[in-house]
């Protein structure tokens, strides 16, 4: 077996026939869900030099298939609840394999006509669900939900501010925002202070009231809000900002409503489609289908209610282009580079687009449903539990809880929770993390999985109360915890 010309194609089908098997062998549940190297595989790959002579495929491959990728947290586990995991569906790896061999060249319309027409109607069918008029609609996938979130802030930026009222703009958004909203504010050359921050209930969702006051008093102070973000489905707990509410304060001061749904927006397609009521009237939406629509990474969505703005603030023109320009080319046979930032991409919705085909809309919303079930049934073996408090109720498939031994001091409680999340790790059964809520340290569970069953979340409780007990007798194990 020889790559010393580096395009021996021919070789390729004996090693995926054999290591194919061996790849897929990791995705079976009973694998665990969590898995880091130890110092000598550490080392180990460290000092794996390159050099003049290459080397044997297969002795790499097996450094990579027992080395590499067995020891990672696997995000697409279905008892991985860490993050907002994201379940993948083979069928979207298949065509993983099919784009990374064939690599249509997805950002000229001509270059891959055949993508092009699916992943346009595919951001169509989106853009539907959200409510949107799906001809008047356009969109883009992108890399992720920070790259959507902050092409959004162009497009907003490009609508509704004047240039000259830059050093005066104001955005609004809450603490539960995603961090890659400050971030986009940030790499547009916007300060800190220009982000007002709106309150939120105690359901951890905006305050419509507070949001109207504040850009009043902005107004006031002879500030320019531009900008609202709301949120679909918030990393911490999963709930969703009152959209309709937050629409009307939009359109009493003319601003741009971008909505963050990079988890949440999923719910468009699932039966509990009604949480997002509103959504229709906003003006652009992100959406990660590497979060909660069974992608591999990277597939993510902005859909925008007038895709034609698209254009205005991403089209781009060189003599180099000229022989593949359309200048009256419709949205549907757009040129990526015209529509978003990016100008080579890969023909990422083909996998959504063979996953809906290929499974239907039914098992999406099934899948999709259980996720919301999944959460709801984890809740409920926390209800009533001796020294356990459910922060925040279940939102998609979100829910937050505490550790709280009557007596324990803040500190002492904070350190419990990271605590039992570090113990379970070591286990490798479950994956789940801690996160802040109103300054106290919770665990949070994220469960989106579809194949994640009833038995596994009884087990996962089972242990960790278990744990929780354990460290009630003897609290001081948690200074003698040794390191993960
Ligand atoms: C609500 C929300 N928005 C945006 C992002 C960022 O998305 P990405 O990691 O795909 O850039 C995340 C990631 O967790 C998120 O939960």
């Amino acid at each position: 077996m020889s790559f010393d010309t580096l395009f021996n194609w021919n070789d390729m089908p004996d090693l995926l026939e054999k290591y194919l098997p061996i790849w897929l062998n990791e995705k079976t549940v009973d694998k665990p869900s969590v898995a880091n190297l130890n110092n000598e595989e550490r080392e180990r790959l460290k000092n794996l030099s390159f050099q003049d002579q290459g080397k044997d495929p297969n002795e790499i491959l097996d450094i990579m298939s027992n080395d590499v990728y067995k020891k990672l947290w696997k995000i697409d586990h279905p008892r991985n609840m860490a993050f907002v995991p994201s379940p993948v569906s083979p069928l979207s790896s298949i065509v993983e394999i099919c784009n990374s061999i064939f690599n249509p060249y997805a950002a000229g319309y001509e270059n891959s006509e055949g993508t092009n027409i699916l992943e346009n109607k595919t951001i169509r069918f989106l853009a539907g669900a959200l409510g949107y008029d799906e001809e008047q609609a356009g969109g883009f996938s992108t890399s992720g939900g920070s790259m959507a979130n902050f092409s959004a802030f162009i497009l907003a930026r490009d609508q509704k501010l004047k240039q000259e009222d830059f050093a005066k703009a104001r955005i609004y958004a809450t603490d539960q925002a995603h961090s890659s909203i400050a971030k986009a504010a940030r790499l547009l050359g916007f300060l800190p202070q220009q982000i007002t921050k709106v309150d939120t209930d105690d359901d951890f969702k905006m305050i419509p009231a507070d949001l109207r006051h504040k850009i009043l008093a902005d107004k006031e102070n002879g500030f320019c809000p531009f900008l609202i973000v709301a949120t679909a489905g918030t990393t911490n707990t999963g709930v969703v900002d009152p959209l309709s509410e937050i629409a009307d304060i939009r359109d009493e001061f003319n601003l741009w409503l971008h909505v963050d749904g990079a988890y949440g927006a999923s719910a468009a397609l699932s039966s509990y489609r009604s949480i997002l009521s509103g959504i229709e009237r906003t003006d652009s939406v992100t959406w990660d289908a590497h979060k909660w629509l069974f992608q591999t990474l990277s597939c993510s969505f902005l859909i925008v209610r007038d895709g034609k703005l698209l254009h205005n603030s991403f089209h781009s023109s060189a003599e180099y282009l000229e022989a593949v320009e359309d200048d009256n080319a419709t949205f549907a046979e757009t040129n990526g580079w015209d529509i978003s930032i990016e100008m080579t991409r890969p023909a990422r919705t083909m996998k959504l687009w063979f996953t809906f085909q290929v499974a239907g809309m039914e098992t999406i919303q099934k899948a999709l449903d259980h996720g919301f079930e999944s959460i709801v049934y984890l809740a409920k073996l926390f209800e009533n539990k001796k020294d356990w408090r459910i922060v925040s109720e279940p939102h998609m498939s979100t829910l937050n809880v505490r550790f709280e031994p009557e007596g324990w001091s803040k500190e002492m409680t904070d350190a419990a929770q990271v605590y039992l999340c570090d113990e379970n790790l070591k286990t490798g059964f479950a994956t789940y993390i801690t996160t802040k809520l109103l300054g106290d340290k919770v665990i949070r569970f994220c469960a989106p999985h579809p194949d994640l069953t009833k038995a596994d979340l009884e087990k996962i409780t089972t242990d960790l109360f278990e744990r929780g007990a354990e460290l009630k007798v003897n609290p001081d194990i948690i200074s003698n915890q040794e390191d993960l």
